[in-house]
């Protein structure tokens, strides 16, 4: 491996070096030691079929049993952080009311494990589980969530603030919006463009009163935001093809950055909900709380980037409203494709990010909190010394790392990498299709961990600082 005189891309000391996860992703037990019900645990009993394989969230990896060993196996790949979440229903089980003392008791045992060990836990509170109690009442759409919320929030900094100083108030706020409320691949899988600008809206402002809340305890640590942000690149530069970009970019980038880092939405956006009638409920106050409480840290998601270009014909005026309406995607004629997966490869995105954020955004602290490279039938490149052969998943973090050394180099205030994700992992309806860990699960083995050759690189990354 790396060789201290070889390397060529050094990063700053102090480097956060390290992966992602959710709870309900990876903790299985899900219906153990009085933990309610989400709407993954409901929709995956009511429609099981929807889930690949018929694999549900009661099947995930079982950190919630093996939290130990992994997190020996997190120290063996090379992490100083891990991101973990907090499940909402873990921990109060009805999604306000009665916290449970057994989901507190493993909480703290994960985090005391993780400092231990000399890993900084990262503590999402929000990663897509809302509680059912809460989603009978609406979910996000219901102020009462927001209420909720903030109590859960305020209730996890009480209990855990002490150790934790880096914490997120959601996960890719903007996905619950797109998979419940217009593209149907989250619960409850409706189309309806108003209720989706009231669940982002309730969303933004459980981000800032949680952030508030937080502020008030005066705790010594950080609070941010973590965002999937996907870089608008328009087919040409002729100015139909611009303005398409820029609305895609305001719909699905801006309407979450500008709030959570300025305390404001995008103009254009505003604009567009004004016009179309779907302007959010939003009570006096709201929107001078949302400016007051912006975030101190950024963590950006990048996987692709979004190809877009002018509408080619007019929309249907009878077809429910969609973001699409001002734009069209468009397949960019020899991109790059991860050939396990569909999802094109454009490493130069992270890069623009977090240029954007530096220009843009007062070089706002960030760093890196997901990357990563789905890989479907992964087991055929296990070798018979039973160690997956992962070489395009290092060539994939190396080639964004370089681009993430770049942006340092000309000033970015990015302060980590963490890369989705520490083990193959249950991924929402496509469960364990994709592969994305650095360290592989079996799960014909009661889910045998073994590092991937891609764990051992990192470790060697983390360790060395560069590469
Ligand atoms: C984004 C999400 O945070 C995570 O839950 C998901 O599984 C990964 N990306 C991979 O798509």
């Amino acid at each position: 491996m790396t060789n201290m005189n070889e390397i060529k891309y050094r990063f700053p000391d102090g480097f956060w070096w390290g992966s992602a996860a959710s709870g309900p992703q990876t903790e299985g037990a899900a219906a153990v030691d009085g933990k309610g019900k989400n709407i993954w645990d409901h929709w995956y009993e009511i429609e099981p079929n929807r889930f690949f394989d018929g694999v549900g969230p009661d099947k995930t990896s079982q950190f919630y049993y093996k939290y130990k060993d992994d997190i020996l196996l997190m120290k063996e790949s090379g992490h100083n952080s891990f991101r973990m979440s907090i499940q909402w229903s873990r921990l109060i089980p009805e999604g306000r009311g009665k916290v449970n003392q057994k989901a507190v008791e493993f909480y703290n045992n994960v985090i005391n494990e993780m400092i231990a060990h000399g890993i900084e836990p990262f503590v999402n509170l929000f990663h897509f589980d809302m509680p059912l109690k809460l989603q009978e009442i609406g979910g996000w759409i219901n102020r009462e969530t927001v209420d909720a919320y903030v109590k859960y929030a305020q209730t996890c900094f009480e209990l855990f603030g002490d150790r934790v100083k880096f914490w997120f108030t959601h996960n890719e706020p903007i996905v619950p919006v797109e998979g419940g409320y217009l593209y149907d691949f989250h619960y409850p899988n409706e189309v309806d463009f108003g209720k989706a600008v009231q669940v982002a809206f309730h969303s933004i402002l459980a981000s800032a009163k949680a952030i508030q809340a937080y502020r008030k305890l005066k705790q010594d640590g950080k609070i941010g935001i973590i965002l999937n942000l996907t870089p608008s690149y328009p087919r040409s530069q002729n100015s139909a093809d611009l303005q398409a970009a820029k609305l895609a970019d305001a719909f699905f980038n801006r309407s979450f950055l500008d709030p959570s880092v300025k305390g404001e939405f995008p103009r254009e956006l505003i604009q567009i909900l004004k016009d179309e009638g779907f302007l959010p409920k939003i009570m006096s106050g709201d929107l001078a709380i949302i400016k007051e409480n912006t975030v101190d840290l950024l963590g950006v998601n990048y996987y692709q980037p979004r190809r877009v270009k002018a509408k080619e014909n007019l929309p249907n005026p009878n077809a429910p409203f969609m973001p699409e309406r001002f734009f069209d995607h468009y397949e960019m004629p020899g991109r790059k494709m991860n050939p396990h997966r569909g999802w094109e490869i454009y490493e130069k995105g992270i890069y623009d990010i977090l240029t954007n954020l530096r220009e843009n955004y007062g070089n706002i602290e960030c760093f890196i909190s997901e990357n990563g490279m789905g890989v479907e039938g992964e087991e055929k490149f296990r070798d018979q010394n039973g160690m997956i052969q992962d070489d395009y998943r290092i060539e994939f973090i190396q080639e964004h790392l370089k681009w993430v050394h770049k942006a340092l180099e000309e000033g970015a205030n990015v302060k980590g990498y963490h890369l989705w994700t520490f083990m193959d992992n249950w991924s929402w309806s496509n469960a364990y299709k994709n592969r994305y860990g650095l360290v592989s699960v079996n799960l014909n083995k009661d889910g045998e961990r073994t590092i991937k050759k891609s764990g051992q690189w990192f470790k060697s990354v983390s360790e060395h600082n560069g590469f």
